[in-house]
């Protein structure tokens, strides 16, 4: 359904590590509608992953920046602009990583060294992106930056662990640098809630798979998969959406304001029954 609605347009796409990452779809979808843009990573998923893959079918350079470094995330944007010709109009920041949910320790035994770790990688990075561009005026007018959330940033998800607080973080500092970026540059800034995603950060987080299901049987459309969210960062990219910013915007399937589904119920009606059978027969 491509329509061209990024022609002309120049991104930095952050995150796409191997064909399940969200920012790998996002980074096939605006090549579809038109875009140039520069994919970038840590150097140690760079040497893990398959990006090169994914260079090759966009025609996209990659740059290397870890997005902690101030230092990487400046030679980032010079690198880009110089590589695309001119300041960049979007930025998709896909990033997440704790270092307390990859070793199994529950909220309530953090490891604070790896808290910090996670907190840097997963939420202060995307300050840190938003600074540098500022920094050096890399940004176009209009421009649009969006990072992707989940709702354990509003809601508790047993064993989201430290990464909800990351979220939380997340989207506030979309709130705040969408201030002052939109009085500067007219620049804005949002957050995306996705639904579960299976990819490498999503399968990591303890007991996945229940909460891909209870959310998909919860919510009246269905999960959104990672084409449909590349579909809605694709339309914040564009210049329908130039009024949207500051805000945290759900994208998945209407679960985050169902409190009760009929295929949900029919799930605890049938344990009740279930329950109710071994029970009698005691
Ligand atoms: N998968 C889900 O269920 C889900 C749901 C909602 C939101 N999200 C969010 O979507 C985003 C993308 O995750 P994904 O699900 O595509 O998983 P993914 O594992 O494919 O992507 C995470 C990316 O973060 C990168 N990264 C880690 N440390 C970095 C660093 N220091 N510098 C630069 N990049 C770094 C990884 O290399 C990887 O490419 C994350 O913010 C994640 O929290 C995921």
């Amino acid at each position: 359904m491509a329509n061209n609605i990024l022609k002309g347009k120049r991104g930095i796409i952050f995150g796409a590590l191997d064909s399940k990452s969200i920012a790998w779809k996002v980074a096939q979808h605006a090549h579809a509608e038109g875009a140039k843009f520069v994919l970038t990573n840590a150097p140690i998923a760079l040497r893990m992953g398959t990006i090169n893959e994914l260079a090759e079918e966009t025609g996209s350079k990659v740059i290397p920046a870890d997005a902690t470094s101030m230092e990487d995330l400046k030679v980032l944007y010079e690198g880009a602009m110089e590589e695309l010709g001119g300041k960049i109009d979007f930025v998709l920041h896909s990033i997440g990583m704790s270092v307390n949910v990859r070793k199994g320790k529950a909220y309530y035994e953090q490891n604070h060294d790896w808290t910090m770790k996670g907190y840097d990688v997963s939420a202060l990075s995307f300050h840190k992106t938003m600074q540098a561009a500022w920094e050096l005026d890399a940004l176009s007018e209009w421009g649009s930056v969006v990072g992707l959330s989940y709702i354990a940033a509003q809601r508790v998800f047993h064993t989201y662990n430290d990464m909800a607080d990351n979220k939380a973080m997340l989207e506030s500092i979309a709130r705040s640098f969408g201030y002052h970026y939109g009085i500067r540059r007219n620049v804005r800034v949002n957050t995306i809630s996705q639904s579960p995603t299976d990819t490498t950060a999503g399968s990591g987080v303890a007991g996945f798979d229940g909460f891909y299901r209870f959310a998909n049987d919860l919510s009246p459309l269905g999960n959104a998969t990672s084409d449909e969210c590349a579909d809605y960062c694709i339309s914040m990219f564009s210049d329908y959406t130039r009024k949207v910013t500051m805000q945290n915007l759900f994208h998945d399937g209407g679960f985050s304001f169902t409190g009760m589904s009929e295929t949900a119920m029919a799930t605890y009606l049938k344990v009740m029954e279930d329950e109710k059978e071994v029970s009698d027969k005691k």
